[in-house]
């Protein structure tokens, strides 16, 4: 078999910091287990602009398309404030989601032990936490039409639709099914069908794809803004929530923060499976470019890295390594190791990002 192909984007802001530590990572799989990938990098986001005058070119699409896994930084940034929507850093990625077709969106909400008294919420209510959202992400109102800014009369209206089709929602559906068959066979979906026809329909197809083909599946129905007080309130009685593509950016960032801090939490956007039978897949932290710190040395990379632990298990079929190196984020944090946005209110002397990623070689080797 072909040596498999992994192309980096690592975008604006911290992207480029923290991909840098990903490489390292990377480069110690192919050095001590023999795991080798072929590694290109590209632009995206406003450093594609900057050298393109677009967020994302043909040509970079196109690779996108070909590569075995996308592992990507962040977009987004104060300086691209003013451009024009149509080249907004952020439109470069919902290109790539859309044209990928990368329908379900995996965002883990893991509490790590050693950072249960840094989440806003109490440690009873968050320790030991472990859920996974499974957000829709090629359609919704983020991408349904009518859309757009116009003139009505003497004022003007801002107009974006909901819409979603019957087997846009199946597919989804199954995703989150599929999943739950590797963890605890429980899903939740979440909708408002209580003012929304596609919350209507969502419900509807949800269950019955539970029924028809998941009857070991146990699932329930909520509505979104409930789930976001059942989220803050007892997140622990959740294991897999699906929902469509706003919902689940909001819900996602809320469960995120459980967790303690944004920095360490992993995304996957994954779609159909390709000719090789791996699945399209692009690899992202959820965290965003944070321009306050960029180009400081402070960023923390466990999210990125962990981005690339998921490419291990869902695109490379590598699930033990995959472990393995979230074992060894897992030792480093025990040791009391911490970058600065993962010290508490008593301080602490802050690691680098670079240094957190080597001590994450180190525990990689202590692995052996
Ligand atoms: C996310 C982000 C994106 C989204 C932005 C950057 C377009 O918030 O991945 O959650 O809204 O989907
Ligand atoms: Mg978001």
């Amino acid at each position: 078999m072909s040596t498999p192909s992994i192309l980096i984007l690592p975008g604006d802001g911290i992207g480029p910091e923290v991909m840098a530590e990903v490489r390292k990572v990377i480069a110690w799989f192919g050095a001590k287990r023999a795991l080798h990938f072929e590694v290109t990098e590209d632009l995206v986001g406003g450093a594609a602009y900057d050298a393109h005058g677009t967020p994302l070119t043909d040509a970079t699409m196109a690779r996108a398309q070909e590569a075995d896994a996308v592992l990507l930084g962040a977009v987004g940034g104060p300086k691209y404030d003013d451009l024009d929507f149509s080249v907004k850093p952020e439109r470069g990625l919902l290109r790539l989601r859309k044209e990928m077709d990368l329908f379900a969106n995996l965002r883990p909400a893991q509490c790590f032990d050693a950072l249960a008294d840094f989440s806003s919420l109490k440690r009873e209510v968050v320790a030991g936490l472990d859920i996974m959202i499974v957000r829709e992400l090629t359609s919704g109102i983020y991408f349904g039409e009518p859309r757009g800014i116009v003139t009505e009369g003497n004022e003007r209206v801002g107009i974006n639709t909901q819409r979603y089709t019957e087997s846009e929602i199946a597919r989804v559906a199954r995703a989150a099914f599929d999943l739950a068959r590797r963890r605890s066979n429980k899903v939740c979906s979440m909708e408002k069908a209580n003012v929304m026809e596609s919350g209507i329909l969502w419900r509807e197809v949800v269950q019955k794809v539970r029924d028809t083909d998941y009857p070991d599946i146990a699932l329930s129905h909520m509505y979104a803004d409930a789930g976001a007080m059942q989220l803050c309130r007892w997140p622990k009685q959740f294991d897999v929530i699906v929902t469509d593509n706003l919902f689940g950016d909001l819900l996602s960032d809320a469960a995120a923060m459980l967790t303690g801090s944004l920095g360490m939490l992993p995304s996957a956007s994954l779609g159909a499976p390709m000719a090789n039978g791996r699945p399209k897949a692009l690899y992202e932290p959820v965290h965003g470019s944070a321009p306050d710190i960029a180009g400081q040395g402070k960023a923390n990379p466990i999210a990125c890295i962990l981005s690339f632990a998921m490419a291990l298990r869902y695109s490379f079929d590598q699930g033990a390594e995959a472990t393995r190196l979230e074992a060894a984020i897992d030792a480093v944090l025990a040791k009391g190791l911490r970058t600065a946005d993962l010290l508490g209110p008593e301080g602490g002397s802050p690691v680098g990002t670079a240094a957190m990623g080597d001590a994450i070689l180190v525990a990689l080797d202590e692995s052996l």
